[in-house]
């Protein structure tokens, strides 16, 4: 099992991922969650986290933010940057999955095409993809970073639902909207809450 090319020989653990799980007392998986700037996914991811952590549960947030100022750090926006930032992240969160973490990515993660390529990595089941179904005209009154204003005003070029696509994404595992059927504020704990619910079952 050496790479010809590389001369890489992988070690083989000892130590099984259903070991770890078994540990652990949990199944490691990946929740993705995709969604335009503001969208609300690292408030959600951080949420779910603590809730997670309040179930006994260990997970990790991998967020776009955070990641692109150490390990991404030389990628920009272009579409060939999201595409390698958005694999990167699906690299070292195939590790964590393999760790048994129950790890939490938040990335706009603006094409399909991306998105399905980490889909594809992992076994049927443990990628659950959460859409932030969240309109622009909402993201952008939000406007926490103030980076909307800077791109209408066309000081910020490639943003992201301004003048750059964001592909929705098509059969998400879960969907959440800013608001039920009644029309009633849905607040960030209570989506951490339902993503929790669907990873208990
Ligand atoms: S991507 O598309 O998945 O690679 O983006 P991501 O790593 O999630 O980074 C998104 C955050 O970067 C800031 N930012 C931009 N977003 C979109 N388009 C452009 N051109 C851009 N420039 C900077 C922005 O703060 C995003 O943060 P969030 O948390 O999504 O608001």
């Amino acid at each position: 099992d050496r790479n010809p090319v590389t001369n890489i020989k992988w070690n083989e653990s000892q130590v099984s991922r259903r070991e770890r799980e078994r540990v652990l007392n949990q199944r490691g998986c990946i929740v993705w969650l995709t969604g335009l700037s503001g969208s609300g996914k690292s408030t959600v991811a951080y949420a779910l986290d603590y809730a997670l952590a309040s179930r006994g549960k260990i997970s990790y947030v991998l967020d776009g933010d955070i990641v692109r100022d150490g390990l991404n750090k030389n990628l920009g926006f272009s579409r060939e940057d999201r595409a390698e930032n958005i694999r990167r992240i699906g690299e070292v969160a195939k590790l964590f999955v393999d760790a048994g973490i129950i790890t939490l990515v938040s990335l706009i993660s603006p094409y399909r095409e991306d998105r399905d390529r980490c889909r594809a990595m992992f076994p049927a089941g443990d990628f659950i993809e959460v859409y932030m179904k969240v309109p622009l005209s909402v993201c952008e009154r939000r406007d926490a970073k103030g980076l909307y204003r800077l791109a209408r005003s066309g000081q910020l070029k490639g943003f992201t639902g301004i003048d750059d696509p964001y592909e929705c994404p098509l059969t998400p595992e879960i969907t959440m909207e800013v608001r039920d059927d009644w029309g009633t504020a849905i607040l960030p704990q209570e989506m951490a809450e339902r993503v929790a619910s669907y990873l208990e079952e």
